[in-house]
């Protein structure tokens, strides 16, 4: 099995949420995907990356960790964002529709809504005080399939 994999970790800043989308998109290129493809990478990426510096940090400083691995065979990129911050009580709900801890922030409750819809796959893992990991991959349909 061809694969291959990356590993970036930075500041919770906002600042680099644009930098870790663009990493991510950069790594996926290799594996053809369509601009609608890219597209929906960056807006998952974006969504969990702001979750882990917003809620998951709350603004104060800490790390992001984001992990790529792609199959060369099957075409499938997973991508792993993992913080240390506050973590979530209850998973199923902070990912229903509209569901927000900080309506006060302009937050709509969305970020994990569009993840679901623009990844293949979804799971959310964490544990309060220790940190969350998200774990998404999408298929890229590829040249020819
Ligand atoms: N990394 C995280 N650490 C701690 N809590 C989180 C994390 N990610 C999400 N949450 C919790 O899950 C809730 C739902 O997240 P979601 O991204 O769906 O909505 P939101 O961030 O509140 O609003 P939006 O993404 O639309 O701006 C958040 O309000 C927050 O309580
Ligand atoms: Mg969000």
């Amino acid at each position: 099995m061809e694969t291959n994999q990356m590993m970036v970790e930075f500041d919770s800043r906002s600042e680099n949420e644009a930098f870790a989308r663009v990493a991510v998109a950069a790594f996926a290129t290799q594996l053809n995907p369509t601009l609608e493809e890219i597209s929906d990478i960056k807006t998952a990426v974006s969504e969990a990356v702001t979750n882990s510096i917003i809620h998951g940090y709350e603004e104060k400083p800490g790390k992001v960790r984001v992990e790529c691995k792609l199959n060369y065979n099957t075409y499938e990129l997973e991508i792993i964002i993992t913080d240390w911050g506050i973590g979530i009580t209850n998973i199923s709900q902070a990912m229903e529709p509209l569901f927000t801890t900080k309506p006060e922030q302009e937050r709509s409750g969305m970020g994990f809504v569009f993840m679901d819809v623009f990844m293949d796959n979804l799971s959310v893992e964490s544990q309060p005080q220790k940190g969350c990991v998200v774990r998404m991959i999408k298929s890229i349909q590829g040249p020819g399939k």
